[in-house]
């Protein structure tokens, strides 16, 4: 089967990424054919610094590696780099009505943040997420669940296609992971743990054992003493058990009566330890490849050059279908 999934390059990673998308590429990786996409073009919707974004792109590239991404086995690549991808968004967005767009959840929410530069990208950014998937004939789109929307109008679009011009898409369904889907931010779990949250809200993948340790601390918890998971009751505590549950590979229940009787300055502690073990091996391996520069931009030189020969077929394939030539 072919996978394929992207990450914005904007924005530190955190671990509602690693588990709602990379954990999952990791073990896809084994067994299927995988390409793992920096997609810069849809970072350009909202403000970003053109100064920074180059030194983004290369770390999140590190990062995918770091995080067990192999390059022997999967295709990583950026965006920008394989320009089939703007040129079927556009044919795409030739088939797609406008009220698809308005309706998704994060045009909405977007559209409020960024009131001031609402631009027509932010609207069409699902229609460039869905050729990127099609482009390359994609069966499973592993994501974390505030992408599955975008997964779905990736389907409608490959199935209008299909009726109007004739059979060329495949069409792609969404993985979530069964647990770790969504994060909740440590600071409002009510909402999800975002990149362009304050800091304090989120623990990055690469974060140095004494702010991991602050975070936890500082995280919001519910009133009451009872460490137990009740999502609707107790969101600040439950999302810290999921967390815990993640990294622990136990389950919820065996972590409740593990801190039976114990109180939330135990629990936070205990927790913090074991994020910070669990993410040695990650700051380890990135302050290795930082300084393999030349080795990573030659990752990604040639999964530009793999990802391009499947593109180029697939945008002929459909441009032929679309009376083009
Ligand atoms: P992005 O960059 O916002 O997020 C990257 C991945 O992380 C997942 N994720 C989460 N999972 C669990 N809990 C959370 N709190 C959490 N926050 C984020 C996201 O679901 C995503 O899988 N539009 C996409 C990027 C994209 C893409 C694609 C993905 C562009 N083209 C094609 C798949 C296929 C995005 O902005 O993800």
């Amino acid at each position: 089967m072919r996978i394929f999934s992207g990450i914005q390059p904007t924005g530190k990673l955190h671990i509602g990424n690693y588990f709602g998308a990379i954990k999952q590429w990791v073990e896809l990786q084994q067994m299927h054919e995988c390409i793992f996409c920096i997609v810069d073009l849809h970072a350009l919707t909202v403000p970003y610094d053109t100064k920074t974004l180059q030194e983004s792109i290369l770390e999140k590239a590190i990062i995918y590696l770091a995080a067990g991404v192999n390059p022997e086995k999967s295709i990583i690549f950026v965006q920008s780099q394989v320009k089939e991808h703007t040129e079927l968004a556009w044919l795409l967005n030739t088939i797609t009505p406008i009220g698809d767009l308005t309706r998704m959840t994060q045009y909405k929410e977007k559209s409020k943040k960024f009131k001031k530069n609402l631009n027509a990208g932010l609207l069409n950014y699902p229609i460039l997420m869905a050729s990127d998937i099609l482009l390359y004939q994609t069966e499973i789109v592993p994501v974390g669940e505030d992408q599955k929307q975008h997964v779905e109008l990736a389907r409608t679009i490959a199935r209008k296609f299909n009726q109007r011009f004739g059979e060329v898409f495949k069409i792609p369904e969404a993985r979530l992971p069964k647990f770790g889907a969504k994060i909740m931010s440590l600071q409002n779990p009510k909402k999800k743990m975002s990149k362009t949250d304050l800091q304090d809200a989120q623990i990055g993948l690469f974060d140095e054992p004494e702010e991991i340790k602050a975070k936890i601390m500082k995280a919001v918890t519910d009133t009451g003493k009872i460490i137990k998971y009740n999502e609707k009751l107790k969101p600040g505590i439950s999302n810290l058990l999921t967390i815990y549950s993640l990294f622990s590979e136990k389950t919820i229940k065996e972590i409740e009566k593990k801190f039976k009787g114990k109180g939330y300055a135990d629990f936070k502690k205990s927790l913090s330890r074991l994020l910070i073990d669990s993410l040695e091996p990650f700051r380890r391996k990135k302050k290795e490849l930082l300084t393999r520069e030349v080795y990573v931009k030659e990752i990604l030189n040639q999964g530009r050059n793999r990802a391009q020969i499947i593109a180029q077929s697939i945008l002929q394939e459909v441009k032929k279908k679309m009376g083009l030539f």
